[in-house]
């Protein structure tokens, strides 16, 4: 409100004054909203990590004791009649319910990424996503600075979401996934050579909760002040996100 005794040059000051304060709160504001997303998806992460170990360490351990128990058995000899068979199905199950537990175990948080790191993660996805899908997959890591635990997850998240959008939608040949730093930025790539999709309402799916993939990604990487750009059409789709590792989350210029 203007002050009745107040200068022009006052008023202004005033103004300018108000003007830093409130950009300052809405700063702040924003980097409240960051720390508290980053600290929800790290919590999922944890939830993923514990519950990946169970299905590893205990689903998992009893399957092989109880396939090493049927094995057992099918060796007795004499083996009454007709047990033979059932007792061999019994131990097919056991092998496909294995596969599968380990599978969705390494998809909820691939423990490679713990111990090896972003790379070797990368790698593991696309040669195991590759041939399970038909898709021909080329990941490229050029050298990278030491990044952050969370940004590591974030990055390896955001490709598994690209490329399993490229095994379900695309009917690609090939994909490629590129990351790499430049201009103090994590630049991660994932393009594919399918048949394309309209982004735009493909967005306005997504703004009507009909998907949460793409979603995803943006508000992921908005958390870390990054962008991401979709471009598609008939040769295929490219997505391109860039995330600042200056380790501030702030917002990047579009
Ligand atoms: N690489 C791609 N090639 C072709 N279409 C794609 C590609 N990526 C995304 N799309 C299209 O964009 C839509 C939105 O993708 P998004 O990942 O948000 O949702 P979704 O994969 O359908 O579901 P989900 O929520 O399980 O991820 C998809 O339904 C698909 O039509
Ligand atoms: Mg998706």
């Amino acid at each position: 409100m203007a002050h009745p005794t107040e200068s022009l040059d006052d008023t202004i000051a005033r103004l300018r004054e108000d003007y830093r304060a409130l950009l300052h709160r809405l700063e702040s504001n924003q980097g409240e909203f960051q720390r508290l997303g980053r600290a929800a998806f790290r919590a999922q992460e944890e939830e993923r990590r514990r519950i990946s170990r169970e299905l590893h360490d205990g689903l998992g351990q009893n399957l092989t004791a109880l396939k090493h128990r049927l094995s057992l058995l099918a060796a007795r000899d004499p083996l009454e009649a007709g047990w033979s068979e059932g007792l061999e199905e019994a131990i097919a199950l056991c092998d496909s319910s294995l596969a599968e537990t380990r599978e969705l175990s390494r998809l909820l948080r691939p423990q490679i990424l713990d111990d090896l790191g972003l790379e070797a993660a990368l790698g593991w996805l696309g040669r195991s996503l590759g041939p399970a899908s038909g898709l021909e997959v080329e990941v490229r890591v050029s050298p990278l600075p030491t990044l952050d635990g969370d940004l590591q997850t974030h990055a390896f998240r955001l490709v598994q979401e690209a490329l399993a959008n490229i095994a379900r939608h695309a009917s690609a040949r090939k994909a490629w996934v590129s990351v790499r730093e430049s201009a103090g930025c994590l630049r991660i790539e994932v393009g594919d050579d399918g048949r394309g999709f309209d982004v735009d309402s493909a967005s306005e799916r997504a703004s009507r909760g009909e998907s949460s993939g793409l979603g995803g990604m943006r508000d992921r990487l908005a958390l870390y002040g990054g962008r991401m750009l979709v471009e598609s059409g008939a040769g295929g789709t490219r997505i391109e996100a860039v995330v600042p590792l200056n380790g501030r989350a702030g917002t990047l210029a579009p």
